[in-house]
């Protein structure tokens, strides 16, 4: 059956950088959304200390998505309530890899909630090959140098390799 308007959905992150985990899940989300916006926060409430700028993870999220036009890539700065507002998409999808995501995602699902309530979370649960992998932990290994080329995809794999040779 055909939706009478097309769902936006709004998969929000860090994305420092895209893994086969985030991949996997933004495919996913494109079987209830028509469309997807990816969008890279410039403001995590996780503590991190980042590796790729944010024009960066764009770029090689842009990449890593180029055969797929239902997905589009931005960023934002500031609330995700404000811009999920702004750009008409209240619907927001995250993944929940493990018991162990529910509690942190429950609250901010619910803090967004309070801060506009008609947003709406709904939760992905990606493959389970993928249920140990972060970003962060792909950027560790990387960063001593361990292979990581069944974590990401090309374009981030290289991306990686001309990020650390500069350091
Ligand atoms: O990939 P991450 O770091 O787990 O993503 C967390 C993110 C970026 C979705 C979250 O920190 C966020 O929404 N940041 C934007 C600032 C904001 O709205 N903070 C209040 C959320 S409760």
């Amino acid at each position: 059956m055909k939706r009478p308007r097309p769902v936006v959905a709004l998969y929000p992150g860090s994305f420092d950088p895209i893994t086969h985990g985030h991949e996997d899940l933004a495919r996913r989300a494109l079987t209830v959304a028509d469309r997807l916006i990816v969008a890279v926060a410039h403001t995590s409430t996780h503590d991190k200390k980042g590796l790729f700028d944010i024009d960066e993870r764009i770029r090689l999220i842009e990449d890593v998505f180029a055969d797929e036009d239902r997905i589009e890539v931005k960023s934002f700065e500031g609330l995700l309530v404000d811009f999920a507002r702004a750009q008409k998409a209240p619907l927001v999808v995250r993944g929940l890899r493990a018991v162990s995501d529910f509690e942190y995602e429950l609250q901010m699902a619910q803090m967004n909630q309070e801060l506009w309530p008609e947003i709406e979370t709904i939760f992905l649960v990606p493959d389970v090959r993928y249920s140990f992998l972060s970003a962060s932990l792909v950027r560790q290994v990387a960063q001593l140098g361990g292979d990581v080329s069944s974590f990401v995809s090309g374009p981030v794999l290289k991306g990686l390799k001309r990020k650390l040779r500069k350091r």
